[in-house]
């Protein structure tokens, strides 16, 4: 018996060929083999951290050091996390001409620590701090070295540059993702719930002006049944890989 897989596979990796202009949208299903949680699920950081009492900005402004005791457990895991096959293989796509962004909802920086160019932070990042007070900057890794909670030079506690629920998106990334999900001809949907707006949104944003949507997922999500034209049931490292491997029987269109 052949791999039941082997049809959606070739089709994904004949649509990514021939079509040429794709963009990823990512979620924390592409950091798990690097050992990061996800949020959702039974081992998921939403488990262990009720999000509304560790996770809004609400609970930031009034208690920070209490969400900085999920975020100390965060910020040590992201500085151990390195690089899988997910990422590599998606800046790979890059490198060959096929995909030309990211769109993440992750704050870890391994997209861009595995080598592609073009990433939107959607949802910010954990690398950078923030002061609330007076706007100053600091990077994570030095500022962190100094003791947690993090200060600022004026004494508040610095918030990470990352999306808190409560939070707007960042309007550039807003505005970025929006503008290449709408211009984009495939949206490979890897590794989110989908359950989060406004980035849930974003592939029925493509879908409506024409793009394949392609999805990785072990799970099936909101998105699989409605809007989802591939459906490929598996983890992300492993089916990047298998993509690119079939891309190679597709020459670049003359
Ligand atoms: P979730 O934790 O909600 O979902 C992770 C998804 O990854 C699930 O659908 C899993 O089935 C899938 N998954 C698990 N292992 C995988 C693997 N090896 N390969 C591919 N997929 C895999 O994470 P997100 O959808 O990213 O926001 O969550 C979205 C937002 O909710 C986060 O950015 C965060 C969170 O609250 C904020 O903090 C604002």
């Amino acid at each position: 018996m052949g791999d039941p897989r082997e049809k959606i596979f070739r089709e994904a990796a004949e649509t990514l060929a021939a079509r040429r202009n794709a963009v990823a949208l990512t979620g924390a299903g592409v950091s798990v083999e690097s050992g990061i949680p996800m949020f959702r699920g039974t081992q998921g950081m939403w488990e262990k951290y009720d999000p509304m009492e560790y996770a809004t900005i609400g609970a930031f402004l009034r208690d920070p050091e209490k969400v900085w005791e999920m975020l100390s457990e965060m910020v040590e895991v992201l500085s151990r996390a390195v690089p899988n096959p997910a990422h590599f293989g998606l800046a790979e796509m890059g490198k060959r001409g096929l995909l030309r962004s990211i769109i993440t909802q992750n704050v870890d920086g391994l997209h861009q620590a595995a080598g592609s160019q073009r990433v939107i932070e959607f949802h910010g990042s954990a690398g950078e701090l923030i002061c609330l007070s007076c706007w100053n900057r600091y990077s994570s890794r030095e500022k962190i070295r100094d003791g947690i909670p993090p200060r600022c030079e004026c004494g508040r506690i610095l918030k990470p540059n990352l999306v808190l629920f409560g939070e707007q998106i960042p309007w550039k990334a807003q505005e970025d993702a929006e503008s290449e999900a709408e211009t984009c001809s495939v949206l490979l949907v890897i590794g989110t719930s989908a359950q989060v707006a406004p980035a849930c949104d974003i592939p029925r944003l493509s879908k409506k002006k024409g793009a394949a949507i392609i999805e990785i997922n072990p799970e099936e999500t909101p998105l699989t049944r409605t809007i989802t034209d591939l459906y490929i049931p598996e983890n992300a490292g492993p089916a990047i890989s298998r993509l690119l491997e079939g891309i190679r029987d597709f020459p670049p269109p003359s």
